[in-house]
């Protein structure tokens, strides 16, 4: 399969920023912009099905988000296990199978037993893989995932480490996209979007549709990736008949 190329990105990472620019831009409170923001997350859960994507991770809430206003963390947090209990039924119906990433012992036990039920109820479905990232800093991740290993006794090398990282369950994003227009990480997956191709999108998140999802697969549709390797080496690699499949036909 290595040189198939396929017509959209198998994992799509996004960090839906802009919920509070778009409730302030409408004399809302920002709440109400996060609120919107779940409402345009569920409608991209399914643009994802629809389109056969495999793996969606979203940052949800950063190790960094604490630092908000008291009043807007906790109306995040209320609004997450709202939303979990909302959702739920559609996920199931489009085979949407949920995880949590981050620290969960930094949260309240109620939102703790939220997160893990909603996990349960979706564990059986296979269509799409949905990480929903809580509570998470690509740096609490590379750093839980080296305390996993020193207290195992294991060596550290980049396998082990991946290993034993949060997302160690699915393959490296593809594509990663940011919603707001700014133009930078935040923490998200240090480790993992390596060689991950960036979009940056405009929109602020609860404005990001259908349209904007099928620009980044265009885009992301057009790019190059080498992974080290020359353009001709790719180029080669594209065109050469697969060997695997050759192999197995004989
Ligand atoms: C992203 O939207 C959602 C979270 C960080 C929880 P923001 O709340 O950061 O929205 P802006 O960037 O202030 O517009
Ligand atoms: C990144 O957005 C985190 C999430 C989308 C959950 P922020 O709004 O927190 O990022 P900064 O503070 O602008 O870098
Ligand atoms: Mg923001």
């Amino acid at each position: 399969m290595g040189t198939v190329r396929t017509l959209v990105p198998h994992h799509v990472a996004i960090v839906m920023d802009g919920n509070g620019r778009w409730a302030t831009k409408r004399f809302l409170p920002r709440i109400a912009g996060h609120k919107q923001g779940v409402d345009s997350l569920s409608r991209c859960v399914r643009a994802c099905v629809e389109r056969g994507i495999g793996i969606l991770t979203v940052f949800a809430f950063s190790s960094e988000n604490w630092s908000r206003p008291a009043e807007e963390v906790s109306g995040l947090m209320e609004l997450m296990v709202l939303s979990l209990a909302k959702e739920v039924k559609s996920l199931n119906a489009n085979k949407v199978r949920l995880h949590f990433v981050g620290n969960r012992a930094q949260l309240s036990e109620k939102v703790q037993a939220g997160l893990a039920k909603a996990e349960a109820s979706t564990a059986g479905n296979q269509r799409l893989i949905f990480n929903v990232c809580f509570n998470y800093g690509g740096r609490w991740d590379i750093a839980q995932a080296a305390q996993k290993l020193v207290s195992r006794g294991e060596a550290i090398s980049e396998l082990s480490l991946d290993r034993a990282m949060a997302l160690a369950h699915v393959p490296d994003p593809d594509l990663l996209i940011r919603t707001g227009g700014e133009l930078r990480i935040s923490n998200f997956l240090l480790w993992q979007a390596a060689y991950s191709e960036l979009h940056f999108s405009d929109k602020l998140w609860p404005e990001f549709d259908e349209a904007a999802l099928d620009e980044a697969i265009a885009v992301f549709r057009a790019r190059e990736r080498r992974f080290g390797q020359t353009s001709a080496q790719v180029v080669a690699q594209l065109s050469a008949p697969d060997k695997s499949q050759k192999e197995k036909a004989a």
